[in-house]
C-alpha cells in the first residue's frame, strides 16, 4: 500500500510540486503526516527503517527477561514479569502495523530481522546473569527507552506518534518495576547489595548507547530532525538519561560505574566520560555476546509458530467466505 503520487498514472510534475509543498507545509506547522498523505520516498524509507527496528527490538528485547519468568523469586514478581513481558510483545505488535501502513508488509520485516539484515538494539545482545538483572533492564534499559520515545509521540508520523503514547505510559510502569527490585536488593543483605551493584555496572555503558553513536557520527539525524521524526539529537537524549539516573541511582544507594561523572555547575548538567563506542559498532555489526543466541530463538520461535499463522489465514479465508455469502 502506497500512496505515492509518482506511482500513479497521469500524474505530472506539476502534481508532485504541489504534493511536495503540501508535504513540506504540513511539516513547517508541526502538523502530522498521514499514511494516506503523498510523502518523500526518503521519508517513507527512513521511517519504515527505524519503526522496523523499533519493533524488532520489543519483540528481541523480550527474551533475556522472559529467560527469567520461571526463576523469578516471587509469585509477585513472576507476576510483575510476566506482564512487562506481554506489554513488549504488545509494542512490537502496535509498531509492525504502525510501520505497515508505510507499505512495508510485517512478514518482510520478520525475514529482514531473522535473516540478520535488519537491526535492533544493541542492548539486547548482553546476557541476562542474575536476578538483579531485571531490576537494571528495568531502571535503566527501560528508562533509557522512556527518555528515547517520550519526544517520539510528537512525531510527524501520526501512526508512529499515536503507538508511542501508549507504548510510553507502560515504558513507565516497567521503569519503576525495576527501580523497585534494585531498591529491594540494595536495601537486603550485602549479597543482594552487591548483585545489584553488579547489574548496574554491567549495564549502565550498554544503556547509555542505546542513544545511538555520538552525533559527529550519526550523520542521518539532521535529516530526521528537520521531518520532526527526532525532537533531540542522540547526545541530548543521552545528557538528558545521564542527569535523570545520577539522583535515582543515589536514591538507590547504588554507584553508577564512570570515574568522571560529576556535576558540571557551569554547564548545569553532568558529565560522564567517553563511552567504548569500538565495542558498540562490534555488538552491531553481529559480534555481541548474544547476537547469535537472540537470533537463534527468533527464528525458532517464529518456525515453531508457522502453525498459528496458518491456521489464522484459514480463518481468515472462511470468514470472508461467510460475509461474501450473507452479502
Ligand atoms: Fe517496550
Ligand atoms: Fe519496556
Amino acid at each position: 500500500m502506497t500512496n505515492n503520487v509518482t506511482e500513479l498514472p497521469g500524474r505530472d510534475d506539476y502534481d508532485l510540486e504541489r504534493a511536495q509543498a503540501y508535504f513540506d507545509r504540513l511539516i513547517a506547522d508541526d502538523s502530522r503526516v498521514e499514511p494516506a498523505d503523498w510523502m518523500p520516498d526518503a521519508y517513507r524509507k527512513t521511517l519504515t527503517r527505524q519503526m522496523a527496528q523499533h519493533a524488532h527490538s520489543e519483540i528481541i528485547g523480550m527474551q533475556p527477561e522472559a529467560n527469567w519468568i520461571t526463576r523469578a523469586p516471587s509469585l509477585k514478581r513472576k507476576a510483575i514479569l510476566t506482564a512487562k513481558v506481554q506489554d513488549e510483545a504488545g509494542h512490537g505488535l502496535y509498531l509492525y502495523s504502525a510501520a505497515e501502513t508505510l507499505g512495508t508488509p510485517r512478514d518482510v520485516m520478520t525475514e529482514q530481522l531473522i535473516s540478520g539484515k535488519a537491526k535492533y538494539s544493541s542492548i539486547f545482545n548482553y546476557p541476562a546473569r542474575y536476578w538483579a538483572d531485571m531490576g537494571a533492564i528495568g531502571w535503566l534499559v527501560d528508562g533509557a527507552a522512556i527518555c528515547n520515545q517520550v519526544p517520539l509521540c510528537r512525531c510527524s508520523y501520526g501512526p508512529y506518534g499515536r503507538a508511542m503514547v501508549r507504548i510510553c505510559k507502560e515504558e513507565s510502569f516497567h521503569q519503576r518495576q525495576g527501580w523497585e527490585i534494585l531498591y529491594s536488593l540494595s536495601h537486603g543483605t550485602p549479597a543482594q547489595k552487591q548483585m545489584a551493584q553488579d547489574a548496574v555496572d554491567r549495564l549502565y555503558a550498554p544503556a547509555l548507547q542505546m542513544f545511538g553513536p555520538p552525533d559527529d557520527q550519526s550523520p542521518n539525524s539532521q535529516q530526521s530532525m528537520d521531518w520532526n521524526i527526532k525532537r533531540f539529537s542522540n547526545d541530548e537524549l543521552r545528557q538528558r538519561f545521564v542527569d535523570m539516573i545520577v539522583p535515582q541511582a543515589e536514591a538507590l544507594g547504588l554507584t553508577l560505574p564512570d570515574p568522571d561523572l560529576k556535576w558540571n555547575e557551569e554547564r548545569g548538567h553532568y558529565d560522564f566520560g567517553e563511552l567504548d563506542w569500538d565495542e558498540f559498532f562490534a555488538v552491531i555489526k553481529g559480534h555481541g555476546p548474544a547476537n547469535a543466541q537472540r537470533l537463534e530463538r527468533r527464528r525458532e520461535a517464529h518456525e515453531q509458530g508457522a502453525w498459528v499463522r496458518e491456521a489464522a489465514a484459514a480463518y481468515a479465508v472462511k470468514q470472508a467466505e461467510r460475509a461474501s455469502r450473507v452479502a
